[in-house]
């Protein structure tokens, strides 16, 4: 067994090339992508894929999830795959380089493998999860949920969306519903490489982040429940407003936030009006907070005050308040040995590199549940994402990918 020497590099140019191609599916209105989950948009992704998958030699499982898992054997047959992945499914305005990066790359490592005619023990098997966006159905990292036994397969099919569809029925509609259990599978390693999506290593100059842990979040579903009157003719004093109950809560929900920091954030990024016509107090509101912390101790400290003060929020404006948890995962530590090994291979290709702490959730977090698992990033410009403005340049894609190669196939070892 030999490791790859310093020289080798994926081809960054066809790594390009794929990533454009991608994004023109599911074609966004401002020069990003829309391509949600379940949609005939995320199918036409997938089909295009599995096309270069199958080009490049590899075979395909799909689970009962969707999610695809496209294997390079190994010339060990006992070894467990190591595997590389991400998602090809989009914000309802995202960037074309959220997910798709990490598993165009993914791919791109293949290609090269077979490119040199390199051989590995272990089989690498380049995985594209089903809806880690959670845009469509919440809660994010759905199927890398149900893999790592974090959430049951039929909570997950029960899911809606705003239009009312469920999962489970999207998923048999698009043709993509595979007959694997979910997270029958064993890891030897788990890779993920992604874009930032914050201004750090941008504003540090610095090429690769060598990701030690990620945040944890909790989402948390409030439906205040008012009392739909007219605007107009309703006395000031006779109101049950559960508008205003929701601005008061939202907040209140920064004051929490920014009472622990650093190292926390909360906000709140959908809201429903119902009936949300203009001259009617609104009888129901629902909305989703949003709050992490790579600190468990903080994390949850904040939903507990958030909670607490919503209740006293809304009883002070007569306003019923329910909350239900759709989105959770606790911090991730990923393996430290998988991390030295990403920040041996950026530091033999001679790319500047530092830690840091994953702001976004991944799928990453429920494999690291399952297997040691680990991620890389690459700056992207001013830190922008979950924006159709989302943008990277092929040299930082470039790197990353290189890193992923060689941490990848260090991991799989390589048969002189
Ligand atoms: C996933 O994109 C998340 O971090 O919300
Ligand atoms: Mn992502
Ligand atoms: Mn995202």
């Amino acid at each position: 067994m030999s490791a790859a020497g310093e020289n080798l590099r994926i081809d960054g140019d066809r790594l390009w090339e794929s990533l454009m191609e991608m994004a023109r599916i599911g074609p966004g209105v401002a020069g990003g992508n829309n391509r949600q989950t379940l949609t005939d948009a995320d199918k036409q992704g997938r089909e295009l894929f599995a096309r270069w998958c199958e080009e490049a030699g590899l075979t395909m499982g799909v689970d009962k999830m969707g999610t695809m898992f496209m294997t390079r054997p190994g010339t060990d047959p006992e070894a467990l795959p190591v595997y590389i992945g991400s998602h090809l499914d989009t914000q309802p305005t995202g960037g074309k380089f959220d997910g798709v990066l990490g598993v165009l790359s993914g791919l791109e490592v293949v290609r090269t493998l077979n490119d040199l005619d390199i051989r590995t023990r272990h089989p690498i098997v380049v995985t594209n999860w089903t809806n880690e966006e959670g845009a469509r159905f919440a809660p994010a990292m759905l199927a890398s949920g149900v893999f790592a036994g974090a959430i049951p397969l039929e909570h997950a099919y029960g899911r809606t969306d705003l239009e009312g569809k469920s999962f489970g029925d999207e998923l048999e509609r698009i043709g993509w519903k595979g007959a694997e259990e979910v997270g029958a599978r064993k890891m030897h390693a788990y890779f993920e490489y992604h874009i930032e999506q914050g201004p750090i290593l941008e504003a540090e100059n610095v090429e690769i982040g060598v990701v030690t842990h990620c945040q944890g979040l909790w989402w948390l579903e409030f439906t205040l429940t008012g009392k739909e009157a007219h605007t107009g003719s309703t006395p000031m004093n006779m109101r049950v407003n559960a508008g205003l109950a929701m601005a008061r809560i939202m907040e209140m929900v920064q004051e929490v936030a920014m009472a622990a920091q650093p190292g926390a954030v909360g906000g709140v990024g959908q809201v429903q009006f119902a009936p949300n016509s203009r001259n009617v107090l609104p009888g129901t509101v629902v909305f989703t907070v949003d709050i992490r912390s790579p600190d468990q101790a903080k994390l949850d400290g904040m939903r507990a005050a958030i909670e607490a003060r919503a209740a006293q929020i809304c009883a002070a404006l007569g306003v019923g308040c329910a909350i239900e948890p759709v989105g959770h995962f606790d911090p991730v530590t990923f393996d430290p040995t998988l991390v030295e090994r990403v920040r041996a291979a950026a530091e033999k290709l001679g790319h500047s590199h530092m830690n840091l702490i994953s702001g976004a959730g991944h799928d990453a977090c429920w494999a690291a549940k399952v297997a040691p698992a680990t991620m890389i990033m690459c700056p992207c410009v001013d830190g922008l994402s979950h924006n159709e403005a989302e943008d990277i340049s092929k040299e930082w894609a470039s790197a990353g990918a290189d890193v992923l190669f060689h941490a990848v196939v260090e991991t799989a070892g390589i048969v002189d």
